[in-house]
């Protein structure tokens, strides 16, 4: 029996953040210049996730993403990749990663097992990649994704789209994307924890991305698909899919299957949840399997969170945590913690 929490959603989506470091400073992500950093004594040695791992995979879990902050800083990911590949009931193992490392590492994750890649890329320009990013890194990038071609034969690309910042280049998007074999997804600008450059107007809806592509390519087709994926597909009339990712306008919360697990070992239930269970201190305090599936169950089961809509609901919002201090004094509440 699969377990569902308080609104029928089950179990299914886990998004391992290997670590909270990141080598570039997106603006809509880390724009601040100091972070409070995760003790590195908290941080979960790879086989105490994975025993974290086989816990949730007995409770139903059949897809897990790994994500950081940038998840190629950690050493040895492709060891952790080979742990988790070889564990029956595993469907779906992916990667997000920011691209700039990732050529280095394909071939050794390919070989570990990775299943997927998708790789953050908000712009084509050298010069904006430098003033979003904060780092000169647009050819590394690049050379990533050339690398995620070769092995992979396609890849998803992921954009944050923020107005007055990159809502220009949807379509040059669109036609890199078409070049390098990857699938486009728009991300609209959330107003998650560590967002603190956030503001309602900065935000480029679903409807406004979908008008600029259409004027560009004509009718769009929606792609109707039964899932609980946080994008929806559409099709140029040429049959290039794109995604959109309306996490700000139009909220995917109802069918959310999706939690997280920081570096550190604390299960947070939503995006947007201000607290998380801690795992890492029954699991280093030696809790027995049964004890931990426990701990999991009645989490999810109690699970009434819907960070999105709420927020939607709450009308033009400031920043979700607007308080600098509070992001400084617990990490766990920055989206580069959490891993996206
Ligand atoms: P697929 O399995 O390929 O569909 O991956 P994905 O789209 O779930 O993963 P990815 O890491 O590419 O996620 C893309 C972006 O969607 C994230 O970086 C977030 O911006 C957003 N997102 C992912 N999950 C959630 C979620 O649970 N809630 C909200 N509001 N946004 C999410
Ligand atoms: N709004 C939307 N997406 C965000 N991400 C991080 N911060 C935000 C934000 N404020 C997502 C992006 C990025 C991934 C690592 O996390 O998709 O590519
Ligand atoms: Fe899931 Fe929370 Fe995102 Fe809604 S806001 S889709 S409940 S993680």
């Amino acid at each position: 029996m699969a377990l569902h929490d308080a609104f029928a959603r089950p179990l299914r989506n886990l998004r391992l953040s290997v670590t909270d470091r990141c080598n570039l400073r997106c603006e809509y992500c880390m724009p601040e210049d100091d972070y409070v950093w995760l003790p590195r004594e908290d941080v979960l040695h790879f086989e105490e996730t994975s025993a974290l791992v086989d816990v949730f995979l007995s409770l139903g879990v059949d897809k897990i993403r790994l994500t950081g902050g940038e998840p190629l800083l950690r050493r040895d990911v492709p060891a952790f990749v080979r742990m988790l590949s070889a564990k029956p009931g595993l469907k779906d193992l992916a990667l997000t990663t920011n691209g700039v490392l990732l050529a280095d590492h394909i071939d050794a994750l390919r070989a570990a097992g990775l299943g997927r890649i998708t790789v953050s890329l908000d712009t084509l320009r050298p010069e904006r990649f430098a003033a979003l990013t904060r780092f000169d890194q647009l050819d590394a990038v690049h050379a990533g994704i050339a690398s995620a071609r070769r092995v992979y034969g396609r890849l998803k690309l992921d954009a944050v789209v923020i107005r007055g910042v990159n809502d220009d280049e949807l379509v040059d998007l669109i036609e890199y994307g078409r070049a390098v074999n990857g699938e486009v997804r728009f991300i609209e600008y959330m107003d998650v924890g560590g967002a603190t450059r956030w503001s309602p107007d900065r935000v480029v809806s679903r409807r406004e991305m979908l008008d600029i592509l259409a004027r560009r390519y004509g009718p769009i087709a929606p792609i109707v698909q039964e899932s609980s994926a946080p994008a929806e597909q559409f099709a140029l009339g040429d049959g290039t899919v794109f995604g959109i990712i309306a996490s700000t306008t139009e909220p995917f919360c109802k069918t959310c299957d999706r939690s997280r697990l920081t570096a550190d070992g604390m299960w947070y239930l939503c995006l947007y949840a201000t607290r998380g269970l801690d795992l890492r201190a029954p699991l280093r305090q030696g809790a027995s399997v049964e004890a931990l599936k426990a701990l999991i169950t009645t989490g999810w089961q109690a699970r009434d969170d819907h960070g999105a809509e709420n927020r939607l609901a709450l009308g033009p919002q400031r920043a979700f945590v607007p308080v600098q201090d509070l992001l400084k004094r617990d990490p766990h509440l920055e989206m580069h913690t959490r891993g996206g």
